[in-house]
């Protein structure tokens, strides 16, 4: 039996996608256990591009149980889309299940995410606009809507009206809105619990019948620990929780069923919206790595800011999820950048030194980042498949993630491809062994 979590390090984009399509090899079910279509998972595979917004990333591997469990928000307009966006592209549907218990964005989260990042101005979070954050307070507020409400008229009506009842202010905008009005959402919705009914599932069961039975449970995790609501840079943070531990709720499982935590980061830092960013760079520099990395937005088309790694976040991260390994993407990004720079601690105006990462929001926004500096590598490295292949000063960078992070570097990403990996130390004896 393993349960293995796979969790973004940074503030997301870090190729989550790709790692767990690669680990979904061995998984019998892939289930995400938190976040919406906020998320956007790029996996290219035999030249062919897939974006996921909703559906795990393991659904490319035929037949196998991908899920979407209870801690997942869903719009159910895009989960429709994006099934039959993949079917027509000949990809098998029937390992999709989808957690009756799992809430539901409503045209009126949506709106009420724009009318939210409107009214704070110059202060807006830089959301991805797609009713997450309206969502999620509405299921603290026991006032959401979950799947199984879908395949109950009396049920759904009511419960919208009662949702519907305490924003009427917000919403006033939005009044002549045929998309708010009740009678039509309540009949849209039916029919998308129509088209929905045979994915609908106990997801939760689904996890404990896979572990139970000595099969490998793969947790995909989106968004990531930097923008984690209660251990990221609050309030510029997503409205759920993207650490591990919240695989165990977001998924029906307990602690015991996670066997392994792995991390995924970029060899480089970006983030998307607003909020503290330490390493960032407002250069030339920056722009080249947004350029080579097309550090664009999968869900939004936004262009990402970009800066060095961050040693000093990521090894707070690797506490807070307790990370067993490290995957590193985008190292090819980097060739040909000299020196290569890695962010080891943080200088308040005032002199003080923050060799950990600090709790006071207001020391992050004003710190600077100090960097370690190493010699950068040339060359094409899309093609190196073993640690031994990497140019000696990429290992060096690898090295000098792992000893800052705390955590070991066991897989590499040199290139968009799926095979274009390198899998490393033990887990490569391991791959091999296996082969
Ligand atoms: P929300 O999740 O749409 O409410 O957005 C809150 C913050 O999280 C914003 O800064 C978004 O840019 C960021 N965010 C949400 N989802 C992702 C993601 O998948 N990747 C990167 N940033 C994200």
């Amino acid at each position: 039996m393993a349960g293995i979590v796979i969790v973004g390090a940074q503030w997301g984009d870090e190729g989550k996608g790709k790692v767990v399509d690669l680990l979904a090899e061995q998984a019998d079910l892939v289930i995400r256990f938190q976040g919406g279509n906020n998320a956007g998972h790029t996996i290219v595979r035999d030249g062919e591009t897939f974006k996921f917004h909703l559906i795990p990333s393991g659904i490319l591997h035929a037949g196998k149980i991908c899920a979407i469990g209870n801690g997942v928000v869903v719009d159910p307009e895009i989960l429709i889309g994006e099934i039959e966006g993949l079917r027509r592209r000949g990809i098998d549907m029937s390992g999709l299940r989808v957690s009756a218990n799992a809430h539901l964005i409503m045209p009126y989260h949506v709106k009420l995410d724009t009318e939210g990042e409107l009214r704070l101005g110059k202060l807006e979070i830089g959301t991805t606009r797609r009713g997450i954050g309206p969502c999620y307070a509405d299921k603290a507020a026991r006032l959401g809507i979950r799947v199984q409400d879908l395949l109950d008229e009396k049920i759904l009506r009511t419960k919208i009206m009662a949702a519907m009842e305490p924003k009427q202010q917000m919403l006033r905008p939005y009044v002549k809105d045929p998309d708010l009005d009740l009678h039509t959402m309540t009949e849209t919705y039916l029919s998308y619990g129509h088209r929905l009914e045979s994915h609908i599932a106990d997801t939760a069961k689904l996890c404990w019948e896979t572990l139970d039975g000595g099969g490998t449970t793969l947790f995909e995790g989106a968004q990531a620990t930097m923008l984690d609501l209660d251990h990221g840079t609050y309030p510029f943070v997503t409205s759920s929780n993207p650490v591990a531990g919240a695989a165990c709720v977001g998924a029906g499982v307990g602690p015991h069923d996670i066997d392994e935590v792995w991390g995924v980061a970029k060899a480089y830092a970006t983030r998307v919206g607003a909020g503290p960013f330490p390493t960032e760079l407002e250069d030339d520099l920056g722009d080249l790595i947004r350029e080579r990395g097309g550090e664009r937005g999968t869900t939004t088309g936004r262009d990402r800011r970009t800066g060095w790694i961050d040693l000093v976040a990521l090894r707070y991260a690797v506490r807070l999820n307790t990370m067993d390994a490290l995957a590193i993407t985008k190292l090819d990004v980097l060739s040909g950048i000299d020196p290569l720079r890695v962010c080891v601690r943080y200088r308040h105006p005032e002199g003080a030194v923050f060799d950990e990462f600090p709790y006071h929001q207001t020391i992050l926004h004003t710190a600077t980042a100090e960097y370690e500096e190493l010699p950068g590598f040339e060359g094409e490295i899309g093609d190196c498949r073993r640690e031994s292949d990497l140019p000696r000063e990429a290992r060096g960078m690898l090295e000098a993630i792992a000893d800052g992070a705390g955590a070991p570097v066991r897989l590499v990403g040199v290139g968009p491809g799926r095979d274009q990996v390198i899998w490393m130390g033990e887990e490569a004896e391991h791959r091999l062994r296996a082969a």
